[in-house]
């Protein structure tokens, strides 16, 4: 199921809507093929790749069946991306260029690749406003996933991320970045072997921060190996709980193990919407900081956690089956069950 779109931010820090990204799918812009079949599957986002997935030779003609598929095709609601050359090829600018303007309100994002440097963004960005002025679209309705896949990217991570209004997500590379690096591995998004840690922490960590504190979505890259599905659900629940919010996926059979991996559990969305809720009569109602719901303290921390939770449920397409009887149920913090919080009640973790 392809959930609707339009929910506001999970974040505080987020301000453009959050739009689902669990899978992001890719499609080779180079083959009719996996562009009709892309159409009907159950993904989250596709992205019509003019880049790495197409060979030199096939570049001008990608571009041709990508604006093609993108105007003639049935894409539900699902976000349509295309991911462009990077600012150092020939072909960038003409992709972005042919591709707006020939699929006019037919397309949603902009991948970038290889972006080491904010100029990519900011050039990508004006390019984007001079096309849409020409065109008379909307001035900034398209929006910019930024690819961070090298030592240089990592490096100006933050920059990039404050480089545009456009930006929607940071992506992470772990192909080019694990060749940028010198890492050795020939398996893309496995451990290197003989590394004791998780050689990925630091760049996945690095990138969510830097996203977050410009209210950004932030993406995992691709896990090659197609078969491996224990191997991906394994990685995928381990960005999921890191904090991010999707991955892309380079075969339909991958899609559903994402999808589920980035869906919040039944029992934690309810429960979710119910520390929301609860918080909300707390601070509303009763003009207090602080209240216990089933033993626990919630406060205003609690709540922003919970929110993250609930939007990306609600994202997902879940719903309640629980109509809380509250507001009755949570009882207000006290000394007897917090000493800490009674001390000050509108304190907050
Ligand atoms: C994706 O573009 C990657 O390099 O992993
Ligand atoms: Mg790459």
């Amino acid at each position: 199921m392809c959930p609707a779109s339009g929910w506001l931010v999970a974040s505080p820090s987020m301000t453009r809507v959050y739009r689902p990204r669990r899978s992001c799918l890719a499609v080779p812009g180079s083959s009719s093929r996996f562009l009709d079949k892309a159409q009907g599957l159950p993904c989250d986002e596709v992205f019509l790749d003019l880049e790495d997935a197409v060979a030199p030779t096939a570049k001008i003609a990608a571009r041709g069946n990508v604006i093609e598929a993108l105007n003639s095709g049935e894409w539900g609601d699902k976000l349509r991306a295309v991911r462009v050359n990077d600012v150092t090829t020939a072909w960038a600018y003409r992709d972005v260029i042919d591709v707006v303007a020939g699929t006019a309100a037919n397309l949603d994002v902009i991948v970038l690749p290889k972006v080491t440097d904010p100029s990519h963004v900011t050039w990508l960005d004006l390019l984007l406003t001079q096309v849409e002025k020409d065109l008379g679209q909307p001035v900034g309705r398209i929006g910019i996933e930024a690819q961070i896949e090298d030592a240089s990217g990592l490096a100006a991570v933050d920059a990039i991320a404050a480089a545009s209004a456009r930006l929607e997500a940071l992506v992470f590379g772990p192909a080019d970045f694990m060749a940028s690096l010198g890492m050795r591995s020939l398996k893309v998004g496995a451990q290197p072997a003989g590394y004791a840690g998780d050689a990925f922490h630091y760049p996945l960590m690095r990138i969510l921060v830097a996203a977050r504190s410009h209210g950004l979505q932030a993406i995992d890259g691709p896990h090659a190996r197609i078969a491996d599905l224990d191997g991906l659900a394994q990685v995928t629940s381990s960005v999921a709980a890191l904090g991010y919010d999707g991955k892309w996926v380079v075969h339909p059979g991958q899609i559903e193990t994402v999808n589920e991996a980035f869906t919040p559990g039944a029992e934690e969305y309810e429960r979710a919407e119910l520390i929301l809720e609860t918080y909300q009569y707390h601070t509303a109602q009763e003009q207090r900081g602080a209240a216990v719901l089933d033993g626990e303290m919630i406060d205003e921390a609690t709540s922003k956690l919970a929110l993250a939770t609930a939007v990306k449920g609600r994202a997902a397409g879940l719903v309640r089956t629980r109509r809380p009887d509250q507001p009755s149920t949570p009882q207000p913090v006290s000394a007897s069950t917090s000493p800490s919080v009674s001390d000050s009640p509108d304190s907050s973790a």
